[in-house]
């Protein structure tokens, strides 16, 4: 997007010191910093969700102890808590109508919770989207697993889930025809737009640790009054346009909409969408942004967007400004909230703000995780993405 010399005139807050002397500084000062972490067993987690489960070296027979590391404002999502484990051993998709005993669509459609865990290293291409049912984790850890190269997920209608290190990629639409999407139900589906993951009218969601890249439509969208979301630890590249919470001015019902994005990084490839916001509240908090060749964060319709703790490194020869509205005139837009408090804006990088700069004096919801300080970031996302390589009886 181009910054027109009006634009800039209009914006709030403009990185107060030079950039690149701040640059400097910042990575001076991060080398010089004590580490955050946790070190136990060699182990060293920096962020508050990572601390929670990463150095505990019996994390493999105590996998269910991650259910309790939610933070945000998807904290309740338990996810298969309380429930079976269920080993996927069968990376196959053929049959969506009647998937074979030991399949990820086998395991997804049970009508009880469960914590789905993984015999092996496998790429799983879905040859139709997988649509969830409520009570589920699908937990990674201790083997590489690619979901790639076929459709992605459909969360609807559900509650408490938990999806925690996969990678996903390269997903592609789904031609629909007749799907299983409860134990008891087989329906008719139309095609599936080619999101790595869609949460439609569901609740309680926790995606955590997972690596997205390059699929059809977009990596995760939040549509359909879907609330009570965290994104986390995850790592996204190479994509358009990435993350769309709400989608459409003509779904009012938005406005229930509660996500936080959090610890992630924004890295490689990305245009823009990180995310694009309507109606609902989003808050982002200590994520890496290092690059966005249109925008990273954008929307409208009277969405919320808090933004703490950020580092906003703008790309060289790419757009400089982090925010986007919809095209509506400033009369419109200088009411939204979108608040920038603590964010490192690097290189150029600006951040517009508009609206109730105390919004915090009247905010009533679950409380906000407590932004660290931005220069942290680099520790804080050093370990994002699904490439732990987490082996039982060590910690992660
Ligand atoms: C670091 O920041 C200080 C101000 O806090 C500034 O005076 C100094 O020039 C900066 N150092 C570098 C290497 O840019
Ligand atoms: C979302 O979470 C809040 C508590 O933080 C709760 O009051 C509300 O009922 C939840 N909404 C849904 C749809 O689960």
């Amino acid at each position: 997007m181009k910054v027109s010399r009006a634009a800039l005139v209009l914006c709030f807050v403009v990185a107060t010191i030079s950039p690149w002397s701040m640059a400097e500084n910042h990575s001076t000062a991060v080398a010089n910093r004590r580490p955050l972490g946790k070190k136990r067993h060699g182990c060293v987690a920096y962020n508050p969700i990572d601390k929670c489960w990463r150095c505990d070296r019996n994390w493999a027979n105590n996998r269910q102890r991650l259910a309790d590391c939610a933070m945000g404002f998807g904290h309740e999502a338990r996810g298969g808590k309380m429930g079976r484990i269920y080993v996927v051993t069968d990376s196959s998709d053929r049959n969506v109508i009647n998937p074979k005993p030991g399949t990820l669509r086998h395991a997804i459609l049970l009508p009880e919770p469960l914590w789905i865990i993984f015999s092996r290293n496998m790429i799983i291409s879905l040859r139709q989207e997988l649509i969830f049912t409520s009570d589920k984790t699908i937990d990674g850890r201790g083997f590489d697993i690619h979901v790639a190269g076929g459709s992605g997920f459909m969360l609807q209608f559900v509650h408490n889930v938990i999806i925690h290190g996969l990678h996903m990629y390269d997903i592609a639409e789904g031609s629909g025809g007749m799907i299983r999407s409860k134990h008891d139900h087989v329906g008719m589906r139309g095609r599936s737009d080619g999101d790595a993951i869609c949460v439609f009218k569901s609740s309680q969601v926790w995606i955590d640790h997972c690596s997205f890249a390059n699929s059809y439509d977009g990596l995760i969208d939040i549509i359909a009054a879907s609330t009570n979301v965290t994104i986390s630890n995850c790592h996204f590249v190479k994509h358009d346009k990435a993350l769309l919470f709400g989608a459409s001015e003509k779904t009012p019902e938005d406005k229930v909409m509660k996500v936080t994005i959090a610890y992630n990084h924004f890295g490689k490839g990305l245009t823009q969408r990180l995310p694009a916001v309507r109606f609902g509240f989003v808050h982002v908090v200590n994520n890496g942004y290092t690059e966005w060749k249109s925008y990273a964060i954008g929307g409208g319709d009277g969405a919320t967007i808090i933004s703490q703790g950020n580092e906003f490194m703008a790309a060289n020869g790419a757009a400089k400004e982090v925010t986007k509205r919809e095209r509506v005139p400033e009369s419109i837009w200088r009411k939204w909230t979108w608040r920038s408090e603590g964010d490192l804006l690097l290189n150029g990088a600006y951040f517009r703000q508009s609206g109730n700069p105390n919004w915090a004096k009247t905010y009533k919801g679950h409380p906000l995780i407590p932004a660290l300080p931005a220069i942290d970031v680099p520790l804080l996302t050093k370990f994002v993405g699904a490439s732990l390589h987490c082996k039982a009886g060590a910690p992660c």
